[in-house]
C-alpha cells in the first residue's frame, strides 16, 4: 500500500539539542514530516524502513570549518601546501562520519587578480562543481585586504546572491595577517551587512619572533612548532579582537580556540552580554604536546603529523578546561577544521624539508630518491610545514568516543554544538540542524551501544584522500551506522551508498543569534556609539 511517507525511522531515541525521546520518524519528499511514537501498519504502508534498534538518531553533523580545495603554493621553491581533498573526496569522508552539511572556505589572497571576492567565490564555486559533493555545502569569504570599494559594493552581492553571511579574518600568517585597523574596517563593513565575522586569534608578532628565537638554537624539529605559539599567543589575540569587537558591536566566532586562557576571554565577553562565540575542535580535547612527539623521538620529522595551529595543549589539564567549557556554553560549535595535508608527498607535509633552506644547503635531493629517505637525511623545519590536519570524518566519533560516552557532555549538549549552534550561527537553521516538520531530513544513526564492538582506528578505514590520520591507534566505541542526507541514504553499515552531486549549494541567512541584545545599554567608554 502507498505510504504517505517515503522512508521511516523506528525504534530510535531521537536527541535535539534540548530533548531525548524514543520516537519514530516519518520522511517526505527529503523533509522531516512527523514525529510519532508509533506508525500504523497503513502509515508505514510501503515506505522503506530503517530500525535504529534503540541506538541514538541524531540531526545530521553540521561541520562549519573544512578546508577543500585551497592551495598555497607559496614557498620559495614554488611547493608549500596543497590542500589533499576535494570537494568528492572531503565530502565523502565527511559523510562517513555523519557530517551532511559542511561550510568550506572560499579564499582571497593579496595578488591584485584576487581583489573582487565576487570573482574569488565564482572560481572556488567552480571547483565545488567540478567534482560535486556527496553533502550540502556553503562558503564563507576569507578577507585578506581591506579595499573600502570591494567591501561596500561585494559584500551586500555575497549575502544576497551567494548566501554567504559569514567572513574569516587572520591575525597571524603574513599572507594574511590584517591589522587591528584592517580588521576594524572589515568588522565595520560586516557589521553593516550581518556578517558574523570568524577570526583566527594568534598574536603574529610574538609567533613570529618566537621562531626566530627557536631558530637561533636550532630547534627547528616539527616538536617546536608548539613552542613557537605557547597559549597566551592565543590569549592576547583574543583579548585584542574582543576589545576591537566591541567598538564595532560586532558578533564575532572565534575559530579553533585551543587553550584555556583563551576561553576564558571568551567566557568574560560572553559574560558582559557581548555577541561573542567561541568553536573548538577535536585536537584540542583529544591531542597534547605528547602526540607532537609520538613518532620515534622528539625530533623526529614524521611528528610533522601533528601540526596544526594553534597546536594542541601542553597536557590534559587543559583539555579538562575545555571540557568544561563545552560543558558550560563558553563554545557555542564543535568543528573539525579539516585541512589535510599528506605526509609524502612534496606539496604536503614533506615541504617542510624542502623549503627549508638548511636543509636543501648540501643537497638536493638525489635523483629518484624516494622522499622518505630524504627525510631520513634532513631535518626539515617547522617553520615550513603546512599547518593544519585532516579529521572531518572522525569529528562526530572522537566527541561520542571521548565526550558523550564517557558522560563528560551529554547527548543534548553533543548535537548543540556538532549539528544546532553551526546551523543557527551561520544562518541554516531551522532547514538544517533540527528535527521539527519541515526540516531536511538529515540524520546520523549511531549503532546500538550494546552490540558495537569496540575497535582501534586505522587511516584506511576512512574515505579522505591522506596518508595519514592524527588519530592512528584510537579506540572508538561507536561509529555512525547510517547518515541519512535529505532522505537519502548516502552511508550505510560501512558503505557510501551516496553519489558526489548528491549535495546542494546552501544559501544562508543571516545568523539565527542575532547581532546580540539590541536594548543592552551601550558603554561608550568601550564602543564608539556615533559610528552606527
Ligand atoms: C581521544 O579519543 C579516543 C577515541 O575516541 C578516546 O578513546 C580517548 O579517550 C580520547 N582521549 C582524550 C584525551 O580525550
Ligand atoms: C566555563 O568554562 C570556562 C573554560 O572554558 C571557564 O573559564 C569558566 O570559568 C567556566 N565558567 C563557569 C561559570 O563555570
Amino acid at each position: 500500500m502507498a505510504s504517505k511517507f517515503d522512508l521511516i525511522v523506528i525504534n530510535g531515541v531521537i536527541v535535539t539539542a534540548t530533548d531525548v525521546i524514543p520516537c519514530c520518524i516519518g520522511i517526505k519528499d527529503g523533509k522531516i514530516h512527523t514525529l510519532a511514537p508509533a506508525f500504523t501498519s497503513e502509515e508505514v504502508g510501503d515506505a522503506r524502513i530503517i530500525d535504529a534498534e534503540g541506538a541514538y538518531v541524531m540531526p545530521g553533523g553540521v561541520d562549519a570549518h573544512v578546508h577543500l580545495c585551497q592551495d598555497l603554493k607559496t614557498g620559495p621553491h614554488g611547493l608549500g601546501g596543497e590542500c589533499a581533498d576535494n570537494f568528492e573526496t572531503g565530502s565523502r569522508s565527511a559523510a562517513a562520519g555523519g557530517t551532511t552539511t559542511m561550510i568550506t572556505f572560499a579564499t582571497q589572497t593579496r595578488d591584485e587578480s584576487d581583489r573582487s571576492l565576487i570573482k574569488v567565490v565564482e572560481a572556488y564555486n567552480a571547483r565545488a562543481e567540478a567534482t560535486g559533493s556527496y553533502i550540502d555545502y556553503g562558503f564563507h569569504i576569507i578577507i585578506v585586504r581591506n579595499d573600502e570599494d570591494v567591501l561596500k559594493v561585494e559584500l551586500p552581492a555575497l549575502v544576497k546572491d551567494w548566501g554567504i553571511t559569514s567572513c574569516k579574518l587572520f591575525m597571524t600568517y603574513e599572507s594574511q595577517r590584517l591589522t587591528d585597523s584592517q580588521l576594524l574596517d572589515v568588522m565595520l563593513a560586516s557589521q553593516k551587512n550581518d556578517i558574523t565575522t570568524m577570526i583566527h586569534a594568534e598574536n603574529g608578532d610574538m609567533i613570529q619572533w618566537l621562531t626566530e628565537k627557536l631558530e637561533d638554537k636550532g630547534m627547528v624539529a616539527p616538536y617546536y612548532h608548539a613552542l613557537s605559539r605557547p597559549p597566551i599567543v592565543e590569549m592576547e589575540a583574543t583579548n585584542r579582537a574582543i576589545a576591537l569587537a566591541g567598538l564595532i558591536q560586532n558578533p564575532v566566532l572565534f575559530v579553533h580556540i585551543g587553550s584555556a586562557i583563551a576561553a576564558t576571554n571568551v567566557r568574560n565577553a560572553q559574560t558582559q552580554g557581548m555577541p561573542i562565540y567561541a568553536e573548538t575542535c577535536p585536537q584540542y580535547l583529544n591531542l597534547t604536546y605528547d602526540d607532537l612527539q609520538r613518532f620515534h623521538s622528539p625530533t623526529c620529522f614524521e611528528n610533522s603529523k601533528h601540526v596544526c595551529s594553534p597546536p594542541p595543549p601542553p597536557g590534559t589539564s587543559d583539555q579538562d578546561e575545555l571540557y568544561l567549557g563545552l560543558l558550560n556554553g563558553t563554545f557555542t560549535i564543535f568543528s573539525s577544521d579539516h585541512c589535510p595535508f599528506r605526509y609524502d608527498s612534496p606539496h604536503g607535509k614533506l615541504t617542510g624539508v624542502l623549503e627549508d633552506p638548511s636543509s636543501m644547503k648540501d643537497e638536493a635531493p638525489c635523483e629518484g630518491e624516494a622522499l622518505q629517505d630524504l627525510v631520513k637525511r634532513k631535518p626539515g623545519s617547522f617553520r615550513f610545514i603546512p599547518n593544519g590536519i585532516p579529521g572531518v570524518e572522525t569529528r562526530l566519533p572522537l566527541l561520542f568516543s571521548g565526550g558523550l560516552a564517557t558522560g563528560r557532555i551529554t547527548a543534548q549538549k553533543f548535537v548543540e554544538l556538532t549539528s544546532t549552534n553551526p546551523a543557527k550561527l551561520y544562518g541554516l537553521y531551522p532547514k538544517k540542524g533540527a528535527l521539527m516538520p519541515g526540516s531536511d531530513a538529515d540524520l546520523v544513526i549511531w549503532h546500538p551501544q550494546k552490540t558495537f564492538k569496540s575497535f582501534r582506528l586505522i587511516n584506511s578505514m576512512l574515505h579522505h584522500n591522506v596518508d595519514y590520520t592524527p588519530y592512528e591507534g584510537k579506540e572508538f566505541v561507536n561509529w555512525p551506522r547510517y547518515t541519512i542526507l535529505r532522505g537519502k541514504v548516502i552511508w550505510a553499515e560501512g558503505e557510501l551508498t551516496g553519489k558526489a552531486y548528491d549535495g546542494e549549494y546552501l544559501k544562508r541567512g543571516p545568523s539565527y543569534f542575532g547581532k546580540g541584545a539590541s536594548k543592552r545599554p551601550i558603554d561608550s567608554r568601550k564602543t564608539a556609539t556615533w559610528l552606527h
